[in-house]
């Protein structure tokens, strides 16, 4: 866009930084549906919130059902999906919060992009490592049997690819560790960068 030019404002990321007493980092949960990202995305605003850290969490069903509610679960629908909330983590991000994202984001590239959109040294790569096996056991939702009846269409596991995350800066095997783990592990890592 050429008739486009950044606005900038008085007031920057060093000064939300200062004040909030740490630095913007994304923390970027992937995994299958159902394997607790969620949940431990929960457990780690609070634990932050109790610490005094600004944070924020962007999940994938609460932002389909409002900012990405025009998109669909096709390849290209969740390239956009994770386009979108990438943009939106940077903002949060550049004012020096702690952003929790909880998308499953199944693809490699989509997840690189994320990282270079958000910035390699403002991204943690967390992978919530649950086998299929026990995600579909679980079936919170209900949906791993809908998409094993057919009425969910690419449904990620099932009909739709996972690329589990070869070199994740995290890694929660959800099978060995219990959720207050979880969130303490990751807590303790990002601690340290911020
Ligand atoms: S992503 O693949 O584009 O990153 P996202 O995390 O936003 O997915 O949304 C996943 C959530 O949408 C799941 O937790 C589930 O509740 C719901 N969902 C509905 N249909 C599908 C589908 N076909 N594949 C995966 N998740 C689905």
């Amino acid at each position: 866009m050429t008739d486009l030019k950044q606005q900038l404002y008085q007031i920057g990321r060093p000064d939300f930084e200062k004040r909030n007493g740490h630095k913007g980092i994304a923390i970027w949960l992937t995994g299958l549906s159902g394997s607790g990202k969620s949940t431990i995305a929960n457990g780690l605003h609070k634990k932050l919130f109790d610490n005094g850290k600004v944070s924020f969490v962007l999940d994938g069903d609460n932002t389909r059902l409002g900012v990405n509610s025009d998109l669909s679960f096709s390849d290209a629908d969740r390239n956009e999906n994770i386009r979108r909330v990438s943009e939106i983590t940077k903002l949060f991000v550049e004012n020096g919060q702690v952003v929790i994202t909880a998308f499953i984001s199944p693809f490699s590239s989509d997840r690189l992009q994320a990282k270079k959109c958000i910035g390699s040294d403002d991204f943690i790569e967390v992978f919530i490592d649950c086998p299929i096996e026990e995600c579909e056991k679980r079936d919170v939702k209900g949906l791993y049997l809908k998409a094993r009846n057919g009425e969910i269409k690419n449904f990620t596991g099932i009909t739709s690819p996972f690329e589990a995350p070869k070199n994740a800066d995290v890694h929660i095997p959800t099978n060995e560790m219990s959720i207050s783990e979880s969130v303490d592990y990751i807590f303790d890592h990002l601690i340290n960068k911020i």
